[in-house]
């Protein structure tokens, strides 16, 4: 190697990757146990955990089994878990969904009482898990997604998830005014100390796919005239303009790998807390590719999250939260 910089030795960087320590020691990012979200799937009337055959490792849990996975994650380290209630019965209005005795509320309890404040505990605040034509609100006489009739249902399930215990609600449907509209009903509600984390930019995604199963979800048709075009960059400035100025505490990008620009502009823009959910579809194929042999499981995983970091989320939302914390700590 012979070039030089104005007759000096040329700078050589491989003399920071000489060995196992030095890289160590330079490093500049790593993913942190605490920053990690576990989202977890609870199922009314079963008395197995049920595996979800697209994500293997994963499984829709008992109410048993979920305080379980609540206290395991609490003991690893991770952050927090985010909660999504599968219900037995469904309905054009989603009516689980705000019953104080529907299976999520039921959960966010049981959680509470096994982790105490030692988890933060989330709830995914959307219809989409609670309605028999699967979407995430409720729809009018033609069929479309009614936004302002759907706001009065999300506010009335912030009530009842927060009644039940949640730290941090979700609202994860894309519908405008969401955020602005769940903050008021809180604050009424007298629950001004439980903080939103809000799906801010939510694209219409083929990697949905795997939670469709997860939540037993009957959707038939698409999202696209509430989440997000893949093709839209600024759009996501707009949605994140709005949910700041209507109150959100946290913003998240989702999916995660195939957006990472957005979640880099994010980083760049706001002085909140940044999230990005790694969703079942990224989990699914890491997962595929690993079970054949094609890639390594534990480093692909530890390379996704971060590379999230390095794209400056300091929250992450992954099926692998747990599993991750331990490596991390390990180190
Ligand atoms: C809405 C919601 C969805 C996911 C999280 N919250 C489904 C959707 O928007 O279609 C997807 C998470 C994943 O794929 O892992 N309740």
């Amino acid at each position: 190697m012979s070039s030089t910089y104005g007759g000096f030795p040329a700078a050589r960087p491989r003399r920071l990757r000489t060995t196992a320590a030095m890289r160590r020691m330079v490093a500049e990012h790593r993913p942190r146990p605490s920053g990690l979200i576990l989202p977890a799937f609870v199922r009314e009337g079963i008395t197995e955990p049920v595996p979800v055959s697209s994500m293997p490792g994963v499984v829709q849990h008992t109410r048993d089994t979920l305080r379980k996975a609540a206290a395991e994650a609490a003991e690893a380290g991770v952050g927090g878990i985010m909660l999504f209630g599968v219900p037995e019965h469904k309905d054009a209005v989603g009516s689980q969904g705000t019953d104080p005795e529907g299976i999520l509320q039921v959960a966010l309890r049981d959680v509470r009482a096994e982790v105490g404040d030692e988890l933060v505990v989330m709830s995914d605040l959307c219809l989409d898990e609670y309605t028999d034509h699967g979407h995430c609100g409720v729809l009018d006489a033609r069929g479309r997604v009614d936004n302002d009739a759907t706001l009065e249902r999300y506010a009335e399930m912030a009530r009842v998830q927060a009644d039940a215990g949640a730290h941090v609600l979700g609202p994860s449907g894309m519908m405008d005014g969401q955020v602005g509209h769940v903050r008021r009903a809180l604050d009424e509600a007298g629950h001004q100390d439980v903080s939103l984390f809000a799906y801010t930019a939510k694209y219409a995604s083929a990697f949905y796919g795997p939670f469709r199963e997860a939540v037993g979800s009957s959707l038939k048709g698409d999202r696209n005239t509430y989440q997000q075009d893949p093709a839209n960059f600024r759009e996501s400035l707009r949605e994140l303009a709005l949910d700041l100025a209507e109150g959100a505490d946290m913003v998240m990008v989702k999916p995660g790998l195939p957006y990472l620009d957005v979640l880099r502009e994010f980083t760049r823009e706001v002085d909140v807390p940044v999230g990005v959910y790694q969703i079942s579809g990224e989990y699914a194929m890491v997962e595929a590719a690993a079970e054949k042999g094609w890639i390594e499981r534990e480093r692909a995983v530890l390379e996704t999250l971060t590379s999230f970091t390095r794209a400056g989320a300091s929250l992450i939302l992954t099926y692998w939260a747990t599993q991750a914390a331990g490596w991390l700590r390990r180190g």
